[in-house]
């Protein structure tokens, strides 16, 4: 790990604005920075909290949302909740799922993209919704998703 990562860490675990820090919200705090929570965050978070590494790995793997390994280069949410699942999600997650060669949730073999399930993306009224790297788009079908996956992969191979 680099110094930049681990001033990064750092930065993140002793500088909660917040009035109540917890083990959780220090590992979110990781998250939010870096993408991921690595050993050395657990350490940090650990020390800060006084708390043992075993009671933060605890935390961490108790939530299935924490990454440990470095982010992929795109995030693929696709939302399953109800307004979604009532408006076609099962054919867009099938699409996501054929799009990116994955049998469910988790990254590519190839490190490009992570594809998520999500119970709502909070624009319910487009339904069906994904987003990908955090930009939301609506009424998708699986075409839609196809492509959208397809040019966001495109946009990763050009750089
Ligand atoms: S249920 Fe899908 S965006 Fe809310």
């Amino acid at each position: 790990m680099d110094d930049a990562t681990r001033a990064l860490i750092a930065d993140a675990v002793n500088h909660q604005l917040q009035s109540t820090v917890t083990v959780l919200s220090s590992l979110l705090a990781v998250e939010d920075a870096i993408g991921y929570v690595p050993p050395e965050a657990v350490e940090a978070v650990a020390a800060r909290m006084d708390a043992t590494i075993n009671d933060v790995w605890a935390v961490a793997t108790f939530y299935p949302n924490f990454r440990f390994e470095p982010p992929t280069a795109h995030r693929i949410e696709v939302c399953w909740g109800p307004s979604c699942h009532v408006m076609g999600a099962t054919a867009v997650i099938a699409a996501a799922q054929d799009a990116l060669g994955l049998s469910g949730e988790g990254d590519t073999p190839d490190g490009k993209a992570t594809l998520r399930y999500n119970t709502c993306l909070g624009a319910c009224a487009h339904a069906p919704v994904m987003a990908i790297d955090h930009h939301l788009a609506g009424r998708i079908t699986p075409d839609s998703a196809r492509a959208k996956i397809a040019g966001a992969l495109t946009a990763a191979a050009a750089h």
